[in-house]
This record gives structure tokens, C-alpha cells and sequence, in this order.
């Protein structure tokens, strides 16, 4: 069988599939000059595609995984790129084809692969417990080598994680050294087991806790404070029998209720405080923290469906909503069950971040992809990356140009300095030539544009998230203790 993409949207331009594995030492400094004080890696993590997939019908969040790596030495920035070879892959690299049918739905596979991982590894990396994690939340991790990007394997915390996937956006907690993570689906696909883990500096499971959901829905973010987790259910529901059927992992289904557990950080689940809404959804989760009974969390909220490709159960049309950054609050001190949402800012923003040495406290600064200030009414193209400063209610931006697209910003903490001193560390699409930048922007100084600007003369395809590994990290396997 002849490999053949088809001609879709999703695969025209800069989303056509690259299938390229990169390797270039020192890339070109095209403007300014990299900080000297910033040596570590960022590494990032997103889709391509390996083979034409079965079905013409694919999502853009599907894919096989691409890691990336940037190690920043000196003033030298090397990138490499590898695949995830993952079960997934190496059964289809021996078959030449895609095994795996619709996402996530095992019903739609080949009959060769029926039992097998369906998991793509394209989401997120984390380094934890001296392990980099590539991470999807439709299976374990794959720990691959943090300096090579070869694979190593899939990694269950040594046999203690007995839930079937983790989460792609677990919580660091720098302070601790700890690793915050949850499972959906815990016991699969259409099961309503939730299952909520810490791991330790050494990345052994040191907690656990199970509760059942309001329904087998998608999570996929949560978010944590000092001294709670917070995790939000919206009603993007899998259905066994629509699955079975060989339909969409999730529908929509705006006539439930969005629902949030609150529970201790190591608590159990009998100590649950639950909150109820209305039908609302969100991909990413800024921060959260305390301020005496209260729980506030910060999100980018959809007032309707985030997702154009997960349909609406009956059939009505997708309406699009702007993700707005918006702030509820919950009061554990209270007896009902509602909460007040107010909103932060105007300016449609996603991929929210915050200084992760303020992760679960209160905190002034926000980061995010937004929508550029220069663009025309009603565009809704994230070109810039945005700082909201919660204190003043303001939000300073750069563009990176006409026809750019940028990926999520990762924050680089400098040790010692006050909130939000550091550097962003952005990829960009430049569009029009085919190929990737990388700025390095002051974090305090956005709008005065790129400290560094390093080109790159090949694509970086989408990524999704990642983080950057500081040096001394890397070798220690600690953050700030
Ligand atoms: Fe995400």
C-alpha cells in the first residue's frame, strides 16, 4: 500500500506532516544575544503524523508523538527532534502503516493490534524523580533519555500506579520536588474511576486516592494549591455504545452539569467538597491557591464546547466560544454547592502558565499564547504571548509578526529573583518561510520584543507543552531545595 496523505485542511500548510527526526548543533543566533545565565533544556512535545491514518477524518490532536529537545550551553543552542518509539509506533513501523483507527477509539483498530497501547506519547514532557516523561493522558509515560531522546520504555512508578494512563498536565511542585498527577478513566475507557497520585523527589508514589466521577468524562487538566487539588469535570463524555459504534471518543453534552472536587492534597476521598455549574469546558488550568475558605482557580474558560471536532450529542451545531481567562471561586467554608465566576481579562488567551515557584500560591503573573493586539475584529489567531498581572489587571503582549504563529511560553525561573523575573522561551512559526524561530523574551520586558532570536531552518510542527529543565536540575534531579 502506497503511503498517501489525503488532502484535508488539517494537513495542508504548516500542519503537513513533517516525519522528519532533526538534529542541528548551534543553531544561528539571528538577533541579539542568549543570556548567559541561561544553561538547561527545554524540552517540548507534540503530534505528527507516522503513516496516513486509517481514516480520512483525523483530529489535530491526534498523531504520533515528537519530542524536542533545545540545550542551551553557554550561548550555544542545540535542537534535536526523535519519536516516540512507543508500542504504538514500532508496531506500525513494521507494518508501514496505522494500525490505530479513530482517536482513542480501540473499536476502530486493526485486528493485529487489538490489545495493545493506543497510546500516542504526543503531549507533554516533565522531568521528575532524574526520569523525562513523555506523557499522553490515554496511557502511561514514556521515560526516553533526557540528553539523546531515545526511548526507554513505559514507566508505572515501579508497579504502584495501577490506573491505566496519567494525566499529560501533572503539577510540579517545585518547593517539594513533588509530582502531582491523576488518572480519568482510571480502569478504561467509559470506567468513571478517578485516581489522584503524588510521587516524591525520588518518584515513588507516596499517596493515593480513588473516587468515582459524575461521569466517564474528559479531564484534561486540574489544578492544585497548597493545600487542595482541584479537579473540574465538563461534560465531553465517552459512551460505550458510540464508541462501540466506531464514533467519537467524546460528545458533548451541554445539558449536564460541569461539576469540581476539592479534596486535600493527602487526603481521602471521603473528604471531598463538590461544586456544580453549568455545562462549561476548559482545556488549561493558569493556577489556583488559598485565601482563607476560599479556593480560587484560574482558567481559560469556554462557555460552551472547547472542542469543534467532539460533536454535540444530539446533533446541533458547534458553536464556537473565545477560551477567556476567568477566575471561580469556591468556598469551602459554605454549604452550597455553586460558585462565583468573574472574569480577568477580555483578550481571548490559552496555554495559560504562571512563575511554577508560585504553583498553588497566590501569585500576580500569568503567561499564554493570545490573540496578537494588532490583529483585526473578530481574528481569532494566537499570535502573541501574553503577561497578565493580576494585581493591575493588565496585559502586556508580543507579536510575533504577520502571518506567526507561537507555541506555549515556558517560564525559565531565575533563582532568587521575585515573581516573574525570568525569561519566556517561545517557539514560533514563521509561516511564510516554512521554517521555526526560538525567542528568548524577557518575562518583564515583553513588549521591548526578543532578548535572543535563534533561527531554525526546518519546521517545528505544533507542540503542545513542555518545560524547561534548569542545568543543575538536570544533574540533581531537584528544582529549589
Ligand atoms: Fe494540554
Amino acid at each position: 500500500m502506497a503511503v498517501a496523505f489525503s488532502d484535508i485542511p488539517l494537513y495542508r500548510g504548516w500542519g503537513a506532516p513533517l516525519r522528519v527526526e532533526s538534529d542541528i548543533r548551534d543553531l544561528e543566533v539571528a538577533q541579539g544575544e542568549v543570556p548567559a545565565d541561561l544553561n538547561g533544556t527545554l524540552y517540548r512535545c507534540g503530534p505528527d503524523r507516522q503513516y496516513p491514518p486509517m481514516f480520512k477524518d483525523d483530529v489535530f490532536i491526534d498523531g504520533e508523538g515528537m519530542a524536542h529537545m533545545f540545550r542551551f550551553d553557554n550561548g550555544h543552542v542545540d535542537y534535536r527532534s526523535r519519536w516516540v518509539r512507543n508500542e504504538r509506533f514500532l508496531l506500525q513501523e513494521k507494518a508501514r502503516r496505522s494500525l490505530f483507527g479513530r482517536y482513542r477509539n480501540r473499536y476502530t483498530n486493526d485486528p493485529s493490534v487489538a490489545g495493545k497501547s493506543m497510546g500516542t506519547a504526543n503531549t507533554n514532557a516533565v522531568w521528575h524523580g532524574r526520569k523525562l516523561l513523555i506523557l499522553k493522558e490515554d496511557s502511561l509515560p514514556v521515560e526516553v533519555d533526557p540528553d539523546t531522546l531515545a526511548t526507554r520504555g513505559t514507566w508505572d512508578f515501579a508497579g504502584a500506579v495501577k490506573a491505566v494512563s496519567l494525566t499529560a498536565h501533572p503539577k510540579l511542585d517545585l518547593h517539594r520536588n513533588e509530582l502531582l498527577m491523576f488518572s480519568y478513566q482510571a480502569r478504561g475507557d467509559c470506567t468513571r474511576d478517578f485516581a489522584f497520585y503524588i510521587a516524591d523527589a525520588a518518584g515513588k508514589i507516596v499517596h493515593e486516592a480513588w473516587f468515582d466521577m459524575p461521569y466517564p468524562g474528559m479531564v484534561h487538566d486540574f489544578a492544585v494549591t497548597d493545600t487542595h487539588i482541584i479537579a473540574p469535570f465538563f461534560p465531553l463524555i465517552t459512551e460505550l455504545d458510540v464508541i462501540k459504534s466506531g464514533g467519537p471518543f467524546y460528545r458533548w453534552h451541554p445539558e449536564q452539569q460541569s461539576h469540581f472536587a476539592i479534596l486535600p492534597r493527602r487526603g481521602p476521598a471521603s473528604e471531598i467538597r463538590w461544586f456544580r455549574g453549568p455545562a462549561v469546558s476548559a482545556g488549561h488550568m493558569m493556577n489556583a491557591y488559598n485565601e482563607g475558605s476560599k479556593v480560587h482557580l484560574d482558567l481559560c474558560l469556554y462557555r460552551g464546547n472547547c472542542f469543534d471536532f467532539f460533536p454535540t450529542y444530539d446533533g446541533s451545531p458547534f458553536k464556537p466560544v473565545p477560551p477567556l481567562l476567568t477566575r471561580l471561586t469556591f468556598d469551602l467554608g459554605g454549604k452550597h454547592d455553586g460558585y462565583e465566576a468573574s472574569l480577568l481579562s477580555q483578550a481571548p488567551c490559552e496555554m495559560p502558565k504562571c512563575d511554577d515557584r508560585y504553583v498553588g500560591k497566590p501569585y500576580r503573573y500569568g503567561y499564554g499564547i493570545c490573540r496578537s493586539p494588532t490583529a483585526k475584529a473578530g481574528e481569532m489567531g494566537f499570535g502573541a504571548i501574553g503577561r497578565f498581572d493580576h494585581q493591575r489587571s493588565e496585559l502586556a503582549a508580543w507579536s510575533a509578526g504577520e502571518n506567526c504563529g507561537v507555541h506555549e511560553p515556558n517560564f525559565v525561573v531565575k533563582p532568587g529573583a521575585p515573581e516573574g523575573a525570568g525569561y519566556l522561551i517561545v517557539i514560533v512559526n514563521r509561516i511564510a518561510e516554512n521554517r521555526s524561530d526560538l525567542a528568548v523574551l524577557d518575562a518583564q520586558r515583553l513588549s521591548d520584543g526578543p532578548l535572543a532570536l535563534l533561527k531554525l531552518p526546518v519546521r517545528v510542527r505544533s507542540t503542545f507543552h513542555g518545560m524547561w529543565v534548569p542545568e543543575r536540575a538536570l544533574a540533581t534531579g531537584t528544582y529549589l531545595a
